[in-house]
C-alpha cells in the first residue's frame, strides 16, 4: 500500500483540497465513504502564524480518522516553516505546501503557483519546511504557469532533493484555472520523472475516470476534487471499482438524503446552526444536483434559517416528485 514518509494509506482514493468546501464537517464525509485521506483547504501561513481564531478553526482537526493533511500557503521560507509547526502542534499527519493555486489574489502575493516562477524561492520553502518539522511534508501543483510549461518537472526534482514526501498533481497550467481538459499525459510524465508517490488529479468525474487515471499514468493514487461536491459516494465507488473491481449501484435519492442532512448535522455540531445553515445552502443546491425540479428547490434551500427548514427543503421536494420520477430516472 502506499506511503507518504510513515503514514500508510489504506486504498489509493484521496479527497482534494478545496478552499470553502473541505472543512471539517465535508472531510468527515468523505472518510465516512471510504477515502484514504482528507486534506483541509488551503491555510495561510500568517493567519496561523498571528494565532487568527478562524484560521486555528480550519486547522482543527480533532477527532478525524488518520491521516489528514493540513495545507498551508504563503510565500516566505521561515513564515512557512513557523505556520508548518503550528499545523504540525494542532495535529497534522501531513503537511501539503499549495503551489497550485491560480487565483490572482494569491498569485499577487507571490502564493499559490506563483512559485512555480520562482523555483529559488520554491526551493528555500521546501527545505525550510521540511527541516522544520517531524511528519512528512507533500506539494501540491501544476504543470506550470503556460500552457506547454515543464516546469513541474524541475519542481518535481527540487522537491524531491529537499526532502518531500510525495507530489499531488493537477493537470492544468494555472493560465488554464479549471477550463479545458486536464491533460493526464503530464501526470505520466511526472511519474516516469520522479521517484516519488505520484498523486493524479484533474477531471475524475466517476469511478471509472479513477481507473483510467490509474491505468494511463501508472501514478500511485488519485484525488477527486470538485466531482466530490454534494457526492461523496464517489469516494465508495471509486474504492470499490480501484480496489475490488466492483461497480457500486448509485446511490438511491433516500441516501443522498440521509448523506445531505447527516452533512448538515455535522457542520451544525462544528460550527453553530447559523453559519452552518449559511454555509450548507451551497452544499445541498450541490446534492440536488441533476435532479428534476433542482431549479425550485434552490429557491427553497437559499432562504432557509435554519436547520429544520433546509432539511424541509431537501426532504419536502423529494416526497412529492421522487416517487414520479426516480424510476425514470434511474435514481
Ligand atoms: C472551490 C475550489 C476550491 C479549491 N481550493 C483549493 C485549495 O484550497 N488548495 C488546493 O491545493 N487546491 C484547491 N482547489 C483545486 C482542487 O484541489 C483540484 O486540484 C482541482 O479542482 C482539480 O481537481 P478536480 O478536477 O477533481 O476538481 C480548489 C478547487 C475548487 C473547485
Amino acid at each position: 500500500m502506499l506511503k507518504i514518509g510513515e503514514i500508510s494509506l489504506n486504498n489509493r482514493i484521496i479527497a482534494a483540497p478545496m478552499a470553502g468546501v473541505t472543512d471539517k464537517a465535508n472531510r468527515i464525509m468523505a472518510r465516512s465513504f471510504g477515502c484514504a485521506m482528507t486534506c483541509s483547504e488551503m491555510i495561510s501561513d500568517m493567519g496561523l502564524i498571528y494565532g487568527q481564531k478562524k484560521t486555528q478553526a480550519i486547522a482543527d482537526t480533532e477527532g478525524e480518522e488518520r491521516p489528514v493533511s493540513l495545507q498551508i500557503f504563503g510565500s516566505h521560507p521561515e513564515r512557512m516553516a513557523q505556520a508548518a509547526q503550528i499545523v504540525e502542534k494542532l495535529g497534522a499527519d501531513i503537511i501539503d505546501i499549495n503551489m497550485g493555486c491560480p487565483t490572482p489574489k494569491i498569485i499577487k502575493n507571490g502564493e499559490g503557483c506563483a512559485l512555480m516562477l520562482d523555483l529559488p524561492r520554491s526551493r528555500d520553502i521546501l527545505r525550510s519546511v521540511v527541516q522544520g518539522v517531524k511528519i512528512p511534508v507533500t506539494i501540491k501543483m501544476r504543470g506550470g504557469w503556460e500552457d506547454g510549461s515543464k516546469t513541474f518537472l524541475e519542481l518535481a526534482g527540487i522537491a524531491e532533493q529537499e526532502g518531500v514526501k510525495a507530489i499531488a498533481l493537477h493537470a492544468r497550467s494555472r493560465m488554464q484555472f479549471y477550463s479545458g481538459q486536464a491533460d493526464w499525459g503530464l501526470i505520466k510524465e511526472l511519474k516516469q520523472a520522479s521517484s516519488l508517490p505520484i498523486i493524479g488529479n484533474g477531471d475524475i468525474w466517476s469511478a471509472e475516470d479513477a481507473v483510467k487515471m490509474l491505468e494511463i499514468t501508472s501514478c500511485d493514487a488519485i484525488m477527486i476534487g470538485r466531482a466530490a461536491m454534494g457526492n461523496p459516494f464517489i469516494f465508495r465507488e471509486a474504492v470499490e471499482l480501484v480496489e475490488k473491481g466492483i461497480k457500486m449501484p448509485s446511490p438511491t435519492v433516500e441516501e443522498r438524503i440521509q448523506a445531505a442532512i447527516r452533512h448538515l448535522e455535522l457542520a451544525c455540531h462544528f460550527k453553530g446552526e447559523q453559519v452552518a445553515v449559511r454555509e450548507m445552502r451551497k452544499h445541498f443546491s450541490w446534492y440536488i444536483k441533476g435532479w428534476p425540479g433542482a431549479a425550485k428547490i434552490r429557491v427553497l434551500i437559499n432562504s432557509a434559517q435554519t436547520q429544520t427548514e433546509l432539511i424541509q427543503a431537501i426532504r419536502g421536494c423529494a416526497e412529492n416528485w421522487v416517487s414520479d420520477l426516480a424510476p425514470a430516472l434511474d435514481l
